[in-house]
């Protein structure tokens, strides 16, 4: 590993009696990166984020963030890192400020400088105005960006979210990400769980676990190139439904699936391509309006590495 790696894990795992949580992973986050977890529910994501800021003693394994011992120097790890856990929660008795206030003490901001980071949180989080507002009266959207302000009141070169925007609208969802990236640009690194993909999609690098096992990490680009054994071809036409039941048995389709009203084919490059495949709908008397190779998303690289629902 080089000397940049901000978290260096090996053989992380982690028992909850018969239930192996995570199972043997290992990897490492270098220093800048925003660094996507993604897994269904279960997969092992909070457990793998619990033992990394020091707040779960691995069962079996190794690992460093920032430098210090995740299982002997737990404690050195909470100080600097930043930790928005699944269920942060705010003091929704207090105002927007007085929530500031109380993790700034929390974190112990030297007093001279509280005043001057408060104001910059407040502005970063959008809240100007707000500061007097009860948290527990804020929106849903409003409440995480609160909740990212309280984590990194500290001014934390790592910070760890735990799927910080669920349940939370798109507009906000985004204004959020802003706040994210802003927060990277500036050389922090961030490791976050989601289970939006569009999220991930600008990730540097993804992590997928599933069932406690690491099974993918990549960037998306790579997930994307890697994932699927063909070309992905999008074909529009009339029928969609009559050519996706011909389509199952054409020559040099693997995989087909509808998608509103597109057709998603999974072909092989050495027996089809789109131009063969549309001649050959013609012949079975189906009009073809376009067929064009797409790339993957990062949801058919999730959906294929798990298997659907
Ligand atoms: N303290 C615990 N005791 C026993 N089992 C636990 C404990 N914490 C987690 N588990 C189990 O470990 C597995 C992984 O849980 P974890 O919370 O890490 O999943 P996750 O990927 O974060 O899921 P989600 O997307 O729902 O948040 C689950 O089967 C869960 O029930
Ligand atoms: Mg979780």
């Amino acid at each position: 590993m080089t000397t940049e790696a901000i978290i260096d894990v090996r053989g992380l795992t982690k028992r909850f009696g018969d239930l192996v949580a995570v199972n043997d992973v290992s990897f490492a986050v270098q220093r800048g990166e925003v660094f996507a977890f993604l897994g269904p529910n279960g997969s092992g994501k909070s457990t793998t984020i619990r033992m990394l800021c020091g707040i779960l003693e691995p069962t079996s394994g190794e690992g460093r963030v920032l430098g210090f011992d995740i299982a002997r120097e737990g404690e050195q790890v909470k100080e600097h890192i930043g930790y928005m856990s699944q269920r942060f929660a705010l003091y929704e008795d207090l105002t927007v400020r007085e929530n500031l206030e109380f993790y700034a003490g929390v974190y112990q901001v030297p007093g001279s400088e509280r005043k001057t980071r408060l104001v910059e949180l407040i502005d970063m989080a959008g809240l100007r105005g707000r500061e007097r507002q009860l948290a527990g009266q804020l929106s849903g959207g409003w409440k995480q960006r609160l909740a990212l302000g309280c984590a990194i009141v500290h001014q934390p070169p790592l910070l760890f979210l735990d799927e910080p925007t669920a349940g939370v609208d798109p507009v906000s969802r985004r204004r959020f990400w802003t706040m994210i990236y802003g927060l990277a640009r500036t050389g922090v690194t961030v490791f976050v769980t989601t289970h939006y993909l569009d999220e991930a999609e600008h990730a540097t690098r993804v992590a997928m676990i599933h069932g406690g096992v690491l099974r993918a990490l990549a960037s998306p680009a790579e997930l994307k190139r890697g994932a699927l054994q063909g070309h992905l071809l999008s074909l529009v036409c009339d029928t969609p439904m009559q050519a996706v039941a011909l389509l199952e048995r054409a020559p040099g389709v693997r995989e087909v699936a509808l998608y509103g009203t597109t057709i998603h084919a999974l072909i092989d490059p050495a027996q089809q391509t789109a131009e063969g495949l549309s001649a050959w709908l013609g012949d079975v008397g189906i009009t073809v309006h376009g067929a064009t190779r797409i790339e993957p998303t990062l949801e058919d690289v999730f959906i294929s590495l798990i298997g659907a629902p």
